[in-house]
């Protein structure tokens, strides 16, 4: 999970990472109080999980109160990249001297992390990378020791930070990784940290991504931090049911169980969708190890709920959890469903009491049903059926 910039920031001050005061408001009149409480200059902030903020106009300076509330007025309701601003985050304004960049992330191909760092903060990184690479720092961290002062310092210096900056921005790295660490993050990332006129490092932005694999058992109170009104509808109805559930762009609602037996169905539908017009699958869902009816009702009530969705493709393995059992689920969600269960459904089932279950199916004869014997047969009837 992103965090927005005000939710980076608030978790940056709780480990004393250097930031500037800062409040969110959803109206420019919450802005111009929150002005009005700040004091001085102001910058509003338009609060996006999307990069270029600034230079979509997402960033605006206000010297006096009433300004801040102009600002608010241009910043809230803007589209940038497809992200519409919903709410600001009205910052203290800084006198900046310099900017710089760091970050602290997961670097999965090497199986370590990886700092970034470097002295030319403020423009994108990607751009920093590819137009002066030299600028910019990689120096890798072993996650078993982590960011320490040692390695803040080997970190500054690899950046070429002047030797009288090297102790007080090696502090705030080492804060920086605390956070990475402390939250379980798989990204930190400060662009600009800046020097003040004042001789202060402050952070001055600020991006965290949260490892959501860490969010249950390790960190309850991430819940709190996700932003369930942005989530994908289908999505989040899927996760308040304990569903494993992507969706997808296509037209063949998928139902699996085990993540690799669904992702070999998603191949082969996209395979057989070549010859139906090129339909594809709609979406990614693994019912489990225990497809019962109810896990099966509410599967198949995500999928339903796509409104793209024209067929639904059902590919069980019976394991565990036999073909019988899995039988009835479907029996069981579709008598749960009722109407709401209007469109095609192809069934294919294989292993443990195959028989049994497809015999339950075929004496069920519901008018949307169709059984398929193999995997092939079935993913070609659900294209086939959802280019009709
Ligand atoms: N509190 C502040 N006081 C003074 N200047 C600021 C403040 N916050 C941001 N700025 C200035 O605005 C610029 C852009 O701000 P920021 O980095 O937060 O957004 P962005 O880079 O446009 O967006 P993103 O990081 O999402 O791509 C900064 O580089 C800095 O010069
Ligand atoms: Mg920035």
């Amino acid at each position: 999970m992103d965090l927005y910039e005000y939710q980076a920031r608030d978790v940056f001050e709780k480990y004393g990472v250097p930031v500037l005061a800062g409040i969110v408001a959803d109206t420019p009149e919450e802005v111009k109080a929150a002005a009005e409480k700040i004091g001085g200059v102001v910058v509003v902030k338009a609060q996006v999980k999307t990069g270029g903020r600034g230079k979509a106009g997402g960033v605006k300076v206000a010297k006096t109160p009433d300004e801040a509330y102009e600002a608010a007025k241009a910043i809230l309701g803007l589209d940038i990249k497809g992200h519409v601003v919903k709410r600001v985050m009205v910052a203290q304004g800084a006198r900046i001297a310099e900017e710089f960049y760091f970050s602290v992330l997961l670097d999965r191909a090497n199986r370590s992390y990886l700092s970034l760092c470097s002295v030319e903060g403020g423009m994108e990184i990607e751009q920093l990378a590819v137009e002066k690479p030299e600028a910019l720092a990689r120096v890798e961290v072993n996650p078993l020791t982590g960011i320490d002062k040692d390695k803040a310092v080997e970190i500054a210096r690899a950046a070429n930070f002047p030797e009288d900056l090297v102790e007080k921005v090696s502090d705030v790295f080492v804060k920086l990784y605390d956070v990475y660490k402390g939250e379980d993050a798989t990204l930190v990332e400060v662009n600009p940290l800046v020097r003040t006129e004042d001789g202060d490092i402050i952070a001055l932005d600020g991006k965290v991504t949260l490892d959501d694999n860490a969010s249950e058992i390790r960190h309850p109170e991430h819940e709190a931090l996700e932003d369930k009104d942005a989530a994908d509808p289908l999505e989040a109805k899927a996760k308040a049911s304990g569903l494993n559930y992507v969706k997808l762009d296509g037209e063949v609602g998928i139902i699996g169980n085990g993540a690799g037996l669904v992702m070999s169905t998603l191949d082969v539908v996209a395979y057989a969708g070549e010859n139906h017009n090129g339909v594809k699958p709609a979406n990614f869902l693994d019912i489990g190890g225990g497809a019962s009816a109810e896990v099966m009702a509410a599967g198949l009530d995500v999928i339903l709920g796509d409104p793209q969705v024209k067929s639904v493709f059902v590919n069980v393995f019976g394991g565990i959890t036999a073909c019988d059992a899995v039988a009835n689920g479907i029996k069981g969600a579709l008598e749960t469903l009722g109407d709401t269960a209007s469109k095609p459904l192809v069934v294919r089932l294989d292993g443990n009491r195959v028989d049994e279950g497809r015999a339950i199916l075929a004496d069920y004869a519901h008018p949307l049903v169709t059984l398929a014997a193999t995997m092939d047969e079935g993913a070609d009837k659900a294209a086939e059926l959802a280019n009709a």
